[in-house]
């Protein structure tokens, strides 16, 4: 679930950039570099953003992290202090829930329905709001235009600031989707987070962020502070990776395979495993998730169990459910060659006929 396909990543291309950069220039001014990242990397996202996702945004915006998960600790630490108030979706990314909560903050759950997060729902006095509009975690659905308009007003409304997690959306199988939250923000509101987790390996661990100026100075000093610059030299790798055109063009073919697994996956949640499931609908990233259909009681931990006995590992989507319990599942594509879906399925079919019939 969430893994991309180690198979995909491009391994000669990757080895050739990180060798020239462990060259002796490199070596020879090896002091301590700016805590905000590699300057050309910070270029090379900032462009490559704006084409990919309408993000505005100029090297001096990015400040360069190792993963998303880096990025969100940047924040809590900028903005949250010991009891302040974070909203997040439920269902929602542990990660980050944790993450906020280690920082002492009080973590709220927020519903989210087919629009996405209930903007309706959010505590008043929260700090930060944390969501993944662009493919909701884990149902996967987008987040709707005018429930973005109402999440932006309603920061604005209560000084808040808003976490934009676009982790995945590279990967999509539809129309151009809605533009980020952060394209949308007139108020200085938005902080957006990005990461080379999925689009590339999660053990490249380089991510980013693009935050309003007004936090720009404070993000930076915490970065420099816990942890100053991370890997200049994977970092201009990464940067060279992206100028020379191999990450658009490595996102296009990994696309293209994602889209078939993708494809394998609804065909079946709208044939065999209809009888029990609905699928919640979803053009990106590397998961589909589905709900229990009502009319289909079935026990879901009983149905992961029985499929991870038959060697098939999908998520129960309770365990992303932090209040509100759905009974449901999600099916992560990336790591499985596109062959092996449809075996994969008949067997998650079969576990729930041994399950139902029990
Ligand atoms: C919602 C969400 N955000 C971010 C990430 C990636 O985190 P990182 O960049 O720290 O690897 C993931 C990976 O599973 C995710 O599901």
């Amino acid at each position: 679930m969430g893994t991309p396909d180690p198979e995909l990543f491009p391994l000669p291309v990757w080895r050739r950039l990180l060798t020239a950069e462990w060259r002796a220039a490199t070596i020879r001014t090896a002091g301590y570099r700016d805590a905000a990242g590699h300057h050309g990397l910070r270029e090379a996202v900032a462009r490559s953003i704006g084409r990919s996702r309408s993000v505005r945004a100029t090297a001096a915006d990015v400040l360069v992290t190792h993963g998303a998960q880096q990025a969100l600790d940047l924040v809590g630490r900028v903005l949250i202090d010991p009891g302040d108030v974070v909203a997040v979706e439920d269902p929602g990314y542990p990660p980050a829930r944790h993450l906020f909560h280690s920082l002492g903050a009080r973590v709220v759950s927020v519903p989210v329905d087919r629009e996405g997060l209930d903007v309706n729902a959010l505590p008043g006095g929260a700090r930060l709001v944390y969501v993944t509009p662009s493919h909701q975690f884990p149902l996967g659905t987008p987040m709707s235009l005018a429930r973005r308009a109402a999440l932006l007003d309603w920061a604005g409304r209560h000084d808040a600031v808003i976490v934009e997690d676009d982790y995945d959306s590279e990967f999509r199988f539809s129309d151009r989707p809605l533009d980020p939250l952060h394209s949308l923000d007139r108020a200085g509101r938005v902080v957006y987070v990005g990461t080379f987790s999925k689009t590339l390996l999660p053990l490249l661990r380089v991510g980013f962020l693009i935050a309003p100026a007004s936090l720009r100075p404070a993000l930076h000093a915490v970065k420099r502070l816990t942890d100053w610059h991370g890997d200049p030299v994977t970092q201009a790798a990464l940067a060279r990776f992206i100028d020379s055109g191999e990450l658009p063009r490595h996102v296009r073919k990994a696309t293209r395979t994602y889209a078939a697994r993708h494809e394998l996956i609804t065909e079946a949640l709208a044939g065999d495993l209809a009888e029990w499931l609905d699928p919640v609908p979803s053009t990106a990233g590397l998961h589909v998730c589905a709900v229990l259909r009502p009319d289909a009681p079935a026990d879901i931990p009983a149905v992961v169990t029985e499929a991870r006995r038959l060697g098939v590992a999908v998520e129960d989507l309770a365990s992303y459910c932090h209040e509100t319990p759905r009974p449901g599942i999600v099916l992560g594509y990336g790591a499985i060659p596109t062959d092996r879906v449809p075996a994969g399925l008949a067997r998650l079919t079969r576990s729930f006929r041994a399950v139902t019939k029990r």
